[in-house]
């Protein structure tokens, strides 16, 4: 997506080795005309795939995927990190390991949102190891639903994440993929839309 791209060379920084900081426009600050477009691209992509709801996980997916749910014109769900005093039955959960933070989490959906018949497209704002996404599948396939792909917005090619999810049998949609920051300069992978 080019216009993502070109806002990340704009606007994004290059903190150390590996991390792009995008806080002025997807992770902190949001650029809602930007997330509007980056939903139709999504949905274009999807459009055949019959999705009945997107999934993303708290924080900074709810952004893109409330925008994508609206292209869809479906229902968004957000995976929370910490258990909620109204959560009180039917959850849904997985551990998931960030290799970033050292720290495991365990993310929950409650039950009622998604069934058997459900078709769901996960989307997230990072794709790094993988390990939001494949909490985010394990939780949808205990419900019995479909996991149609996992859409990101800027995925880290040099990382595992994409090849842990094709190794799951899963699609994969990234928006933006950055293949190296060398010296400070980031380069660009063929994006998937
Ligand atoms: P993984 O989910 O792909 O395995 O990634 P990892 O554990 O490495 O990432 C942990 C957190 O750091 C995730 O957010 C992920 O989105 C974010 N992250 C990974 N790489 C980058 C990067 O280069 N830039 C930025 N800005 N974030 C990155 P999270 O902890 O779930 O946080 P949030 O969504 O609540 O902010």
């Amino acid at each position: 997506m080019k216009l993502l791209e070109e806002r990340i060379l704009k606007d994004g920084d290059i903190l150390g080795d590996n991390i792009l900081k995008v806080d002025s426009f997807l992770t902190h600050q949001v650029d809602y005309k930007l997330m509007k477009e980056i939903g139709k691209v999504f949905a274009q992509a999807y459009q055949d795939a019959g999705i009945t709801k997107v999934v993303t996980i708290e924080a900074s997916g709810i952004a893109p995927a409330a925008y994508v749910a609206e292209a869809l014109d479906v229902p968004m769900i957000f995976a929370k990190k910490h258990k909620n005093i109204t959560m009180t039955e039917g959850i849904l959960t997985a551990e998931v390991y960030s290799f970033t933070k050292q720290v495991t989490s365990t993310v929950s959906i409650a039950g009622k949102f998604l069934s058997s018949d459900d078709k769901v497209l996960i989307i997230d704002d990072f794709l790094a190891n993988g390990q939001a996404a494949k909490g985010l599948i394990d939780i949808i396939n205990q419900a019995g639903a479909e996991v149609e792909g996992v859409g990101i917005v800027i995925e880290k090619s040099f990382q595992d994440g994409r090849q842990l999810l094709l190794d799951q049998g899963v699609r994969v949609t990234s928006l933006a993929r950055i293949a190296s920051f060398d010296n400070g300069q980031l380069n660009f992978a063929e994006a998937d839309a």
